[in-house]
């Protein structure tokens, strides 16, 4: 039979069950019209869906909505207190992730974001708190600031600030995880990045495979004609992507280098190299991999989305600046400064909420059926929380909610408004909640970051990194891709998991009494 036939017919047997069957046991939440065997297969294909499913929960007078595609329900949560009560409260049933065959054929199923929520993934995540926890606090933090430092000195002759601040991440994340030099980083960042694209592509077939699970077991023949060409190069090169650093940095500690980093931790005072199983070996390579994997991307967009709002709100950079600087009187930021200044604390805040880099989370499936406020979950649903719409809720941010507005975050003598609400919301929910980021952690209480267990390294990061970059330059005359100027009105940011801003160049100038010689010697020696 030819396999058009088996595609088809399998898409109608499908949809049959997906459509027919859940329908007899109950309503599913409301949401668009369906197509016969589509559902609402086109629905899927919009931009910034999040702002759609946002009109749409005013439309349908509902938090929440469902879509149903060929062999998936989809269940869109709008408002915190619906994600609150699934995510959170029923996190047991909730904290799946849309795990395919595919996945594993891919080898992402190796980084623990796409994980079922199981043992694998529990020992994953128990392994990423101990290596990335309190203990290695210092060699994250020292790193941090080198990184921004090191950012500064490449601004001062860099003619494109994404290209250095893409730089300075994965600099971060190379050093702090693995303990590798600057001088040597090229290769590994190149590496990642072959692996970014090529998974970006392959993860729509990976969507194909999801729903059409039958495909996953056709022969290689039929593999290697189309639909997963490029599976076994992917799956390489992602080993290639995680092994690499972590070998290098072995071989660093068998010839005694005493580079502080985590992976250099774990080799000096945790284990002795010959004690090392084999299993053991994937298991820290894969945590590893994973911190470099989640981090570098969310970082990268957070620090752009700084850089726009910077150049598209001058006045608020004005602001910064000032601030900052009757603080610094003149010198760079250095890691005592962190959280001692409430507008940065304020302007970090406004980042993640104005434009969430990750406006849609990372979806949750459900393991088994459930109700809710009358409503049908079945299992296997793929559960979305709209972390956008809760960012852009005038009723927990105030007026005005499009714009960029730091102060939202204070009260008007300029302290912390500790009433308004957090954004803690954009780093996800429940037991699947971002592990880069800590809830006990406050940003505004020097003795909670000492002694919080796991550090809040998004967030400090990027502090550090604002407060660098502000105090050493004013960034003007932004201008798009063609060369005009940037427009607010017209800012679009890409529809993805990782939602980014857009690319565009502005001028950096270093600011009164800030010199060259003074940004080179806050680093020493680049190595
Ligand atoms: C601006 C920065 C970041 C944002 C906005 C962000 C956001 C998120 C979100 C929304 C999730 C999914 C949570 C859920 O399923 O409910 C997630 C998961 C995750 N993030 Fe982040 N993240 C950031 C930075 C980082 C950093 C720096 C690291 C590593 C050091 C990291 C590591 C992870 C990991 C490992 C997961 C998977 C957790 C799991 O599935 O159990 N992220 N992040």
């Amino acid at each position: 039979m030819p396999w058009i036939w088996v595609f088809l017919l399998s898409a109608v047997l499908v949809a049959f069950t997906s459509f027919v069957l859940p329908r007899r046991r109950g309503p599913l939440p409301p949401g668009p019209l369906r197509w016969p065997l589509i559902g609402n297969g086109l629905d899927l294909w919009c931009k910034h869906p999040w702002k759609v499913y946002a009109r749409w929960a005013q439309e349908y007078r509902s938090d929440i909505l469902s879509l149903q595609i060929p062999g998936a329900t989809i269940i869109i949560l709008n408002k915190e207190h619906v994600v609150q009560d699934l995510f959170v409260k029923r996190g047991l049933i909730y904290s799946d992730r849309p795990y395919t065959a595919f996945f594993e054929k891919l080898g992402i199923s190796r980084i623990f974001v796409f994980q079922d929520y199981g043992e694998r993934w529990k020992n994953n995540r128990k392994a990423f708190k101990r290596y990335l926890g309190t203990e290695t606090e210092s060699v994250i933090r020292s790193n941090e600031l080198l990184s921004c430092r090191r950012l500064l000195i490449s601004l001062l002759t860099g003619n494109d600030h994404q290209v250095d601040f893409r730089k300075a991440v994965n600099d971060f994340f190379l050093s702090a995880t693995y303990g590798i030099p600057p001088s040597q980083q090229d290769e590994h960042v190149a590496l990642t990045q072959e692996s970014a694209v090529l998974l970006k592509r392959l993860m729509i077939q990976g969507l194909v495979f999801e729903f059409l699970p039958f495909l996953a077991s056709l022969p290689t023949w039929f593999t290697a004609a189309g639909v997963t060409r490029g599976v076994g190069v992917v799956g390489e090169l992602v080993d290639k992507m995680m092994r690499t650093p972590f070998e290098s940095a072995k071989a660093d500690s068998i010839q005694g280098a005493r580079r502080v980093s985590v992976a250099g931790r774990f080799f000096r005072f945790d284990k002795e190299l010959s004690n090392i199983s084999n299993d053991e070996e994937i298991s820290i390579i894969d945590v590893l991999g994973t911190s470099y994997a989640a981090g570098t991307d969310t970082v990268v967009a957070l620090v752009n989305s700084f850089a726009l709002a910077m150049v598209l709100y001058p006045d608020i950079q004005r602001k910064a600046y000032t601030i900052l600087n009757s603080t610094l009187r003149g010198r760079l930021p250095a890691l005592k400064d962190y959280g001692t200044i409430p507008y940065i604390d304020a302007l970090v805040q406004e980042v993640v909420r104005w434009n969430p880099i990750a406006p849609l989370g990372v979806p949750h499936v459900l393991r088994q059926d459930d109700v809710y406020k009358g409503y049908i979950l079945p299992k296997g649903s793929i559960c979305i929380a709209n972390t956008w719409n809760i960012l852009h809720d005038e009723e927990r941010y105030g007026p005005n909610i499009d714009e960029f507005i730091p102060e939202r975050f204070l009260n008007a003598d300029g302290t912390l408004n500790e009433t308004r609400a957090k954004t803690d919301v954009a780093f996800g929910f429940g037991r699947r909640t971002c592990p880069g980021e800590s809830k006990s952690l406050s940003l505004y209480s020097m003795s909670v970051w000492l002694s919080t267990a796991l550090r809040d390294i998004a967030r400090e990061f990027a502090w550090i990194l604002f407060a660098s970059v502000l105090s050493a330059y004013e960034l003007f005359d932004a201008r798009d891709e063609n060369g005009m100027p940037l427009y607010r009105s017209k800012i679009e940011y890409t529809t993805e998991i990782v939602s980014s801003a857009p690319h565009f160049k502005c001028q950096f100038r270093l600011r009164p009494g800030i010199t060259r010689a003074m940004i080179h010697e806050a680093v020493g020696p680049v190595d």
